[in-house]
C-alpha cells in the first residue's frame, strides 16, 4: 500500500507514520509538509519526504501524480497561533479550508486514491449540553477560527470525495498527548499530560492555576491515535463516514497529576502563567464525553485503558529523561 500523508512533520501525523511502518513495514509512505516544519520530518521517519504547501494545489497535484498513492491522510493544519486569533483568520482559512479542498481534489483526480482519511478535531463540536459528543447526533457549534475552519475543511473534503466517489473517513480527535510531542512554529504549546510528564522527569514542582486543576478533558496517546488512523486507512469502506478518536473517558487535571505522581504548586485562578517558564497551562479542555462506540465497531480499533496510555508516556520520559527546555 502507498500512503501519502500531509502534515508529516507534525506531531500526530508523525505518530501515524511510525505506527503504520511499525505494523506494516511493507507500506511506502510519502510525507509532505512545509519546509519550515521545525525540521521535524526526521523524527517522523517517513520513507519519502517532499516539501510542499497544501495551499498550492499545483504542488500537491504534482506530488500526487508522481507518487500515485492508494490512500491519502490529510493532517496538515494550522492549529494554534501566536498572538491574536483575529489577525490569523486568513491563514486559518487558507490552510484548513483551501488546503483541505486542494488535497481532496488532487486525491480525487489522481485516479489511484481509493481512500481519503481526513484528520479533524473535537473542536468542531464546540460546547455541548449535555456534553456528549457523537458524530451523528451532536450538532456542530465550533467556537473559534480553528474549530470553524476545521469543520469547513472536513465538510469540503468530504463533499469533494462524495462527488468523485472516493471513500472518505473523517476522524475527530480529542486532545492528543505523547512523548514525542514538541512545540513547533505553528503549534506552540504541548498538551497538559505531556507538560506534566516533562515536569515530573525534570524534577520540577510546577505552578498550576486552581481552575486548571479542576478542569477535565478526554486525552488520548498519540501512538493510539496513530493506530486508529492506520485502521481507517486499512478498513474497507464506502461513502463518507465520521468517527471520534478518543479515550472515551474524562479525566481531571488533578487526577492526571496524581497518575503521573507530580507534585504541583496551586495558585489562584487569575494568576498569569506561562508554560514556557515551566508552569502547567491547559487549553481546549471541555470535559466532554466522546462516544467512541461507532469507531470501535467500524474500525476494529479500541483505545487502551487511560492508565496504560499514561504509563506509556511516563515510560517514554524515563527512557529519554528530558532535562532542559531545549530537550523538548
Ligand atoms: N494535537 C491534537 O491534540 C489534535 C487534536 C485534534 C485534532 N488534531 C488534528 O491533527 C492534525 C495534526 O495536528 P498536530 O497536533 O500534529 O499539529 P502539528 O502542528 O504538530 O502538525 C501540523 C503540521 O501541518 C503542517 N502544515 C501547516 N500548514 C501547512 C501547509 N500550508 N502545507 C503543508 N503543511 C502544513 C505543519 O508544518 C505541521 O507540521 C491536524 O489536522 C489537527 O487539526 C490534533
Amino acid at each position: 500500500m502507498k500512503v501519502l500523508a500531509t502534515g508529516a512533520g507534525g506531531f500526530v501525523v508523525g505518530a501515524f507514520m511510525r505506527q503504520l511502518l511499525r505494523r506494516h513495514p511493507d507500506c511506502t509512505v510519502m510525507g509532505i509538509d512545509l519546509p519550515a516544519a521545525g525540521g521535524s520530518t526526521s523524527h517522523a521517519a517517513p520513507r519519502l519526504t517532499k516539501h510542499a504547501d497544501v495551499t498550492d494545489r499545483g504542488q500537491v497535484s504534482e506530488i500526487m501524480a508522481a507518487f500515485r498513492p492508494d490512500v491519502v491522510v490529510h493532517g496538515a493544519a494550522m492549529t494554534l497561533v501566536a498572538g491574536d486569533e483575529y489577525s490569523a483568520g486568513e491563514r486559518f482559512l487558507e490552510t484548513n479550508v483551501r488546503g483541505a479542498l486542494n488535497v481532496a481534489i488532487a486525491a480525487c483526480e489522481s485516479g489511484t486514491v481509493h481512500k481519503f482519511v481526513h484528520l479533524s478535531t473535537g473542536s468542531v463540536y464546540g460546547q455541548q449540553d449535555p456534553p456528549i459528543l457523537d458524530p451523528i447526533s451532536s450538532v456542530t457549534k465550533p467556537r473559534d477560527y480553528y474549530g470553524i475552519t476545521k469543520l469547513s475543511g472536513e465538510l469540503i473534503a468530504q463533499r469533494t470525495c462524495e462527488l468523485k466517489g472516493v471513500p472518505f473517513i473523517a476522524l475527530r480527535l480529542s486532545n492528543v498527548f505523547g512523548g514525542d510531542e514538541r512545540p513547533n512554529p505553528l503549534r506552540l504549546r504541548a498538551s497538559l499530560p505531556t507538560q506534566a510528564a516533562w515536569a515530573k522527569w525534570q524534577g520540577r514542582r510546577p505552578r498550576v492555576a486552581e481552575s486548571t486543576l479542576r478542569a477535565a478533558s478526554d486525552w488520548i496517546n498519540s501512538s493510539d491515535v496513530g493506530d486508529a488512523i492506520v485502521a481507517a486507512c486499512l478498513t474497507e469502506s464506502s461513502g463518507a463516514q465520521t468517527f471520534n478518536v478518543a479515550s472515551g473517558q474524562v479525566i481531571s487535571v488533578a487526577e492526571l497529576c496524581r497518575m503521573i505522581d507530580l507534585d504541583v504548586r496551586v495558585v489562584a485562578s487569575e494568576t498569569a502563567l506561562d508554560d514556557r517558564a515551566g508552569d502547567l497551562v491547559g487549553g481546549g479542555m471541555n470535559a466532554a464525553n466522546y462516544d467512541i462506540t461507532a469507531t470501535t465497531q467500524a474500525l476494529g480499533w479500541e483505545p487502551p485503558a487511560f492508565a496504560d496510555q499514561i504509563h506509556d508516556l511516563v515510560a517514554w520520559c524515563e527512557a529519554t529523561k528530558p532535562t532542559t527546555k531545549s530537550d523538548r
